[in-house]
């Protein structure tokens, strides 16, 4: 039986100032404020300048707030990082982590991830790990091959249902336009799940698998009504409260 909940989170990604944010999440809040047993979990991940401010917003809702990354050490001499532990402190619930784009802008590796997801449950947050194919890869026919590689690598053992949510974001997808089709997706969110439930038989049913790139309010419906896709990471549409509204209210229709 599917007993996943299906989470829509918002990567905001490097965009907006407080104000933003402010009129951004106070936007959601008070939807989600008059939504009466809403049947997802939202989440939205500002920029570290802006998580106050978008906690304020959100606060006495189930709007939750999470950050885009993290290092995995706890604290010390890593000028410019932020630790999980201060997310944590900050009143975050999830951080993203092994984001496609930090792994081409930061040279993040899978053991870089796996390290950064640990640092995760150890503050008690939920780590939202990302996994995804190039244009490259895919037109290799190396998809499956890329994304059991870095499922393996980046998840680290221990990883249960309430402290991990994978999210397969193919990278050319991304900020694009062009959206794996339903077909695609759940060729990739199911071999993901086969993966999950053979290291983590008891967990993996109700491991929530987000799909990312280019999810907006025309095509979410179709690929959340997915046997495995639980949701989705999304980055432009977040930024549009009506938008990421919408792709909200289509996740129920599964
Ligand atoms: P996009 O970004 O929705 O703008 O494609 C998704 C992501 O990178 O998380």
């Amino acid at each position: 039986m599917n007993t996943r909940r299906p989470l829509i989170a918002g990567n905001w990604k490097m965009n907006g100032l407080a104000a933003d944010a402010a009129t951004l999440a106070g936007d959601l809040a008070k939807r989600l404020r008059g939504s009466h047993n809403p049947s997802f979990d939202m989440v939205v991940c500002p920029p570290y300048t802006n998580i106050s401010t978008a906690v304020e917003a959100a606060q006495g809702t189930a709007l939750a707030i999470g950050g885009q990354n993290c290092h995995d050490a706890e604290k010390g001499a890593h000028t410019g990082d932020i630790s999980a532990a201060m997310l944590a402190d900050a009143r975050c619930s999830y951080v993203i982590t092994g984001h496609s784009e930090r792994r081409t802008d930061h040279g993040e590796t899978d053991g870089m991830v796996n390290a950064k997801t640990r640092a995760a449950w150890a503050a008690g947050l939920i780590a939202i790990v990302c996994v995804g194919e190039t244009e490259t890869q895919r037109d290799a026919g190396q998809t499956l091959d890329v994304i059991g590689a870095q499922v393996a690598g980046s998840m680290p053992d221990g990883a249960t249902a309430a402290n991990t949510v994978i999210a397969y974001e193919p990278v050319w997808a991304i900020g694009t336009g062009r959206t794996a089709s339903p077909q695609e997706a759940q060729d990739v969110h199911g071999f993901i799940r086969q993966q999950l439930t053979d290291r983590f038989p008891e967990q993996a049913g109700g491991m929530r698998i987000l799909y990312g790139g280019s999810m907006k309010p025309g095509n979410a419906a179709q690929l959340m009504a997915l046997a495995d896709i639980d949701g989705g990471l999304i980055g432009g549409a977040a930024l549009i409260a009506d938008d990421f509204w919408a792709i909200a209210q289509s996740s129920g229709q599964k």
